[in-house]
């Protein structure tokens, strides 16, 4: 493949492409296979109310089934759904609690659940090979040993799961604790889920249907949905507010920022609370990733409308090149209770470089095959995913540097590690820098072209065999994904 770029020309629709020289491996497509029309986004009108999945606790029924629901104004559309529409339910526990799940797969294939940011027993992660069958069932109790934060849980079974979460399944699963409870964090209707997505529809039905090119790209939905509804509003008060952003599409990268130009303040990420709060007018979400964010609405008029927005972010890739609105917020109500962005938030020990044992590369830029005609597929150190090859090996209680390398790719990869929590060390090339949301602890790290990136990890002591894979979902499900296994 050769790195791309575009131009637009004035006041003209048409799109020239210039080659550029990196070359990795022979490419299979042509040129203008490769280049492809962005799915331009297209807009609703925001007047639709959020909806905030219901919340359960400690014994959740899950039955992932298809369903007909209504994602579009008046018209039934086929979906995927673990309860009645579209999104599981928020789980929501605290540490040291056990929460019991049962999975019924009414699907008429493969299922299962991966709880992603949570660190599990093996057998409790949802590794692709702990599949329930079609008609099958699959209980899982999980130990929340861990501190308080915004995760999440999804299917995991090997090439259908950017399917299965594009189609609906998925939800987000939230841990508090007392360090946590004690910040009196905004709460109630002061804290609100966004899960945010995109979405294709063919006539009425929800259309899952990357083409190779797409495969290559992520396949990108035209309409954006927060928590299921296309196009919302959301009330929020005049002060303080709590949102829980997650990324659930399989391959959009969104550059958050709010139309006012108003900071957000940050105060966790995919492993729960910074040490201390961070302002920033942007933030980069990839799919997978959390952040925990804090805005403060008083300065508004009563009435004002604002909007959550995702600013561009790049001239040549298949997305970033359009600005578009996400959801409306319209103050409307006032706030009772009086808060104080805290000073401090928590205490996060930095892994010392020093404690590193061992230092392993992962080359995720090149891509691999494509001889005698066939797809090219996206690898890790040139390997594709094999269910029982073994492809790393640490020890339990160790602490390792992991390095992902795109220095040489063209192609957005954000990397996800199961079982484990990390920190970011560096990131060299590209953006050259750690942002805000990066400073706390990791599950999920973005890899723009050109970058790459140093992590720090302490594996937990539950051993047994873990993925990790890049979380552009269509990549995944392609093969970019190896198999670690803790000893
Ligand atoms: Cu959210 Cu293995 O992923
Ligand atoms: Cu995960
Ligand atoms: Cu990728």
């Amino acid at each position: 493949m050769k790195r791309r770029e575009f131009i637009k020309s004035t006041g003209l629709s048409t799109i020239t492409a210039l080659i550029g020289s990196s070359v990795l491996l022979k490419a299979c497509h042509t040129e203008e296979d490769m280049i492809g029309e962005p799915n331009w986004i297209v807009e609703g009108s925001f007047d639709r109310p959020l909806v905030f999945p219901p919340i359960v606790n400690s014994n959740v029924q899950l039955s992932a089934q298809s369903i007909s629901g209504e994602m579009l104004n008046g018209k039934l559309t086929s979906l995927l759904s673990y309860r009645d529409g579209i999104l599981g339910p928020v789980i929501r526990t605290t540490k040291g609690e056990t929460v019991s799940v049962q999975l019924q797969n009414n699907l008429s294939e493969e299922t299962n659940i991966h709880w992603h940011g949570l660190i599990l027993p093996e057998n409790m992660d949802g590794h692709p090979k702990d599949i329930a069958m079609a008609g099958a069932s699959l209980n899982y109790e999980l130990p929340v040993l861990q501190r308080a934060g915004t995760y999440w849980y999804h299917p995991h079974p090997h090439m259908a799961t950017a399917r299965q979460v594009f189609m609906g399944l998925a939800g987000m699963f939230i841990v508090n604790d007392e360090e946590e409870t004690a910040l009196n964090l905004p709460s109630g209707e002061n804290e609100i889920p966004l899960i945010i997505q995109d979405k294709r529809f063919a006539g009425v039905s929800l259309d899952y249907s990357p083409t190779d090119d797409e495969i290559m790209t992520g396949y990108l939905g035209e309409q954006i949905f927060v928590n299921g509804v296309f196009a919302p509003y959301a009330s929020v008060s005049k002060g303080w507010n709590r949102f829980r952003l997650l990324n659930g599409s399989t391959a959009r990268v969104y550059n958050l920022a709010l139309s006012n130009g108003m900071p957000f303040h940050v105060i966790g990420s995919d492993g729960g609370l910074l040490a201390t709060p961070e302002s920033t007018n942007s933030i980069m979400l990839a799919p997978g990733e959390r952040a925990d964010v804090l805005v403060d609405f008083s300065s508004q008029a009563m009435g004002q409308e604002i909007f959550l927005i995702s600013n561009k972010f790049s001239k040549y890739n298949a997305q970033g090149r359009q600005a578009f609105n996400i959801i409306k917020f319209k103050v409307d109500r006032e706030v009772s209770e009086s808060f104080t962005l805290p000073t401090t938030l928590s205490n996060i020990e930095t892994i010392p470089s020093s404690s590193s044992i061992n230092t392993r590369m992962f080359d995720i830029a090149a891509m691999i095959g494509g001889m005698g005609g066939g797809m090219n597929r996206h690898s890790i150190n040139g390997k594709t995913f094999e269910m029982e090859r073994i492809d790393e090996t640490v020890q339990a209680g160790t602490t390792e540097i992991w390095e992902f390398d795109n220095m040489m790719g063209d192609e957005i990869h954000p990397m996800h590690i199961h079982g484990v929590q990390f920190q970011v060390l560096e990131r060299m090339g590209g953006r050259n820098a750690l942002l805000p949301t990066e400073k706390g602890w990791k599950d999920t790290i973005l890899l723009m072209p050109g970058e790459k990136v140093r992590l720090i990890m302490t594996f937990p002591e539950y051993t047994g065999t873990f993925v990790f894979h890049c979380h552009n979902l269509e990549h995944e499900d392609d093969g970019m994904m190896l198999n670690y296994k803790i000893v």
